[in-house]
């Protein structure tokens, strides 16, 4: 196992997933982690980046012992300043001129040999940095192995001990060989073993859910029939069979004929235990007036934990006389992805807030608050591709892994403005159109996600040669492999027009169509 230190890098899981890639497994830890709480020997030390600044008063420090550990150690940006810090302090200065984005280093030869970290690539590499701060001088007992135009210290390497310092990032795309680098390190220096596949992952995660919930422990989740809940509950029902229930909540907000499709899908392909529940009239009660889109999203999340808390309590009243299954329900299951988490776990520590990205309003905490349910994730470390990788070794069919990712919320995030029932209507349909024309067209794999929404404003047309003032509907389509940032779909224009056409012809109440080429950021995936 490599030990990643976080010190707070938007890139830090990035770390992770590249090790993983070249079938390496390595755990991350709050920078803060004392070497006496870490309950493996780790082959390896990475030290991330980080926002801070080494010398700043509050600056997040390691415990010195992780360098008497003698395991190789590579420091990546903020990481190569706390190098230096902790071996020679003298280091650091506030760079003069800092970089940001693409730079070229050139790797230096001692002796004519490039380091070990270089070995097998092409002197002259285009790398990514992001660092205001840099090396001054060189710590004692190290050389400079890279540089760049103004970084003399792009990369160190202590001269007898396997210590590294590098001021780019290898685990960005943008720094192409860095995949590379990072397998010079974990394999080569480390020696790290190149076990991790996915198989093992469904092995090992199995195991650790049934040890987390025990012999009788029962764990209710939430199931919306997105690939992330069903690959979660896929696993959940592997680790654990029929104690664990899968609630759909039918909130009214879902598409066209989706409840059936999902109701048919885990029962009776995955033969999951799923229970459906209609609460659509509660959710439409409580979202009468609401335009706000952060007050939908504070309804809907508060009107999910209602249903779940509802559900535990009948479940357990249920099967209060079987032997099997009686027991309190502990644990809540969701299929969060690591996207979603907006917040890593930053060297504040673990018990630093973690914002789970809108992922139905604030349900984790106020679930918690309620019964007392205990949240399990199986799914926070891995990335979109991942789980469908991860789905497909657990059987799933590629129809439902390959599935456009829709938000729990649903349909409520697509309608600006107040949500109807007539609204949600105009929605479904045109979604409906948009995605069959979308799979008969062959594209549905290429695009990273499909949506129809509902505009604000109507707009007169004229129809039949009378006027109409009618609802504008809006499509969105994008490419994005991490859903973290996308670029729009560009579609053939005609393809845009014979949509538009279907739209206004069949779907009620509509007399525009619009295509939105807004990438995120500025813009974000769904429009609330
Ligand atoms: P945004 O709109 O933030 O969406 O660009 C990024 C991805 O996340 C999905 N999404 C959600 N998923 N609950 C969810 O389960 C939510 O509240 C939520 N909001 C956005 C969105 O569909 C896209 O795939």
């Amino acid at each position: 196992t490599i030990l990643v230190l976080d010190f707070g890098s938007q890139y830090t899981h990035l770390i992770i997933r590249r090790l993983r890639e070249i079938n390496v497994y390595s755990e991350m830890y709050a920078c803060t982690t004392k070497l006496s709480e870490l309950k493996f020997k780790p082959v390896g030390i990475i030290l991330s980046g980080g926002p801070n600044s080494v010398y700043e008063k509050d600056a997040p420090h390691t415990d010195p012992a992780y360098f008497d550990l003698d395991v190789p150690i590579l420091g990546i940006c903020y990481g190569l300043q706390e190098l230096a810090y902790r071996l020679h302090n003298e280091n650091v200065v506030a760079g003069t001129m800092g970089e940001y984005g693409d730079a070229d280093i050139k790797a230096q030869r001692v002796d004519g040999h490039v380091d070990r970290l270089f070995e097998g690539l092409e002197d002259d590499m285009k790398v990514y940095m992001s660092h205001g701060d840099k090396l001054a001088n060189l710590p004692d007992g190290f050389h400079t192995i890279a540089s760049t135009r103004n970084t003399e210290y792009a990369a160190i390497a202590h001269k007898t001990q396997p210590i590294y310092g590098i001021q780019f990032h290898p685990e960005v795309t943008h720094t192409p060989k860095g995949i590379a680098i990072l397998k010079n390190f974990a394999v080569g220096i480390c020696k790290a073993e190149q076990n991790w596949t996915m198989a093992n992952f469904v092995d090992i995660e199995i195991a650790r859910l049934r040890k987390l919930v025990g012999p009788k422990g029962q764990v209710l989740g939430a199931c919306s029939g997105g690939v992330d809940s069903t690959v979660a509950a896929k696993l959940m029902h592997q680790a654990i069979g029929d104690r664990f229930h899968a609630v759909l909540v039918d909130h009214g907000l879902m598409r066209l004929n989706e409840r059936e499709q999902v109701q048919k899908d885990l029962t009776e392909d995955l033969k999951i235990n799923l229970i459906a529940v209609d609460a659509s009239k509660m959710f439409y009660a409580g979202l009468q007036g609401i335009s706000d889109p952060e007050a939908k999203r504070k309804f809907i999340g508060g009107a999910f934990i209602d249903v779940f808390e509802k559900e535990a309590e009948r479940l357990e009243k249920e099967a209060a006389s079987d032997p099997e299954r009686a027991g309190k329900i502990e644990w809540f299951l969701q299929g969060t992805l690591y996207p979603d988490v907006i917040e890593s776990i930053s060297f504040k520590g673990p018990s630093a807030t973690i914002k789970s990205h809108h992922n139905v309003g604030a349900l984790p905490k106020r679930m918690k608050e309620g019964r007392g349910l205990k949240l399990i994730e199986p799914l926070r470390e891995l990335f979109k591709d991942e789980v469908r990788e991860l789905g497909r070794q657990l059987g799933i069919s590629d129809r439902l892994v390959g599935r456009h990712p829709f938000p729990g919320p649903g349909i409520a995030l697509r309608i600006l403005g107040e949500v109807t029932p007539e609204r949600v209507e105009i929605v479904r349909q045109a979604d409906h159109v948009f995605i069959t024309m979308i799979r008969e067209a062959g594209l549905y794999d290429k695009i990273g996600q499909a949506l129809a929404a509902l505009d604000l404003s109507r707009a007169v047309g004229v129809m039949g040669d009378l006027r109409t003032y009618r609802h504008i509907v809006l499509l969105r389509a994008v490419n994005t492999t991490d859903y973290m940032t996308a670029s729009p779909y560009l579609f053939e224009p005609d393809f845009l027009a014979r949509v538009s056409t279907r739209i206004v012809n069949e779907v009620p109440g509509v007399c525009r169509v619009a295509y939105d080429y807004t990438s995120k950021p500025p813009g974000t995936i769904e429009f609330e």
